[in-house]
């Protein structure tokens, strides 16, 4: 199947349509959603009016901008939704003024690493044992223990 053609929307926190199926397949904790969905702004993707991809910005600092949420339906996934998704919060952020835009993954999550590479960012620093520290239950992903926090971020 070829890339199908998104259509990308900002909605507001309260609207119906907020994708939580889609949020907690990045983040499993309906609280820290809850939190940065208060604060932030989030967009949805849409496919022939189905919702099948969303992302969420967060002013964190003066002039910078975190991806905190970015997921695609999985019946979706691996056909450039994801980087399309991640190139129009980079177009979004600039708009909203900020210099800098950041967003943060696991050790372990080889195919996000990939994929914020491929749209421009390089990595930053690493909070080593995040989720060590953060999660009670051991996390494992291609085979490796997810232990550190790596933060990536890109000058706008
Ligand atoms: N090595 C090299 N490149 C890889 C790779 C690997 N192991 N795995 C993926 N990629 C590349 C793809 O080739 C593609 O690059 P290309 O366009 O240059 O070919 C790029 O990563 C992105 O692929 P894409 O199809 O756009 O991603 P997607 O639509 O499947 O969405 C996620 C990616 C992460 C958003 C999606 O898998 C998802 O929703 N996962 C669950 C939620 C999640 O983990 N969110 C992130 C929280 S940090």
């Amino acid at each position: 199947m070829s890339k199908p053609e998104i259509n990308i929307q900002k909605i507001d926190n309260e609207h119906e349509i907020l994708p939580y199926e889609l949020l907690y397949l990045a983040d499993p904790s309906r609280e820290s959603i809850d939190d940065y969905l208060a604060r932030g702004h989030c967009y949805v993707g849409f496919f022939d009016q189905r919702v099948i991809g969303v992302y969420v910005l967060l002013d964190t600092r003066p002039h910078t901008i975190e991806i905190v949420n970015v997921a695609v339906d999985p019946e979706f996934q691996n056909k450039g939704i994801g980087k399309c998704l991640v190139m129009d919060a980079i177009k979004q952020a600039k708009q909203l003024g900020a210099k800098t835009i950041e967003i943060g993954t696991g050790n372990s999550s080889i195919q996000q690493l990939a994929l914020y590479q491929k749209c421009g960012f390089r990595v930053q620093s690493i909070d080593h044992d995040y989720f060590v520290r953060h999660y009670a239950e051991e996390i494992f992903e291609s085979g490796i223990r997810c232990r550190d926090m790596v933060r990536l971020s890109m000058d706008l």
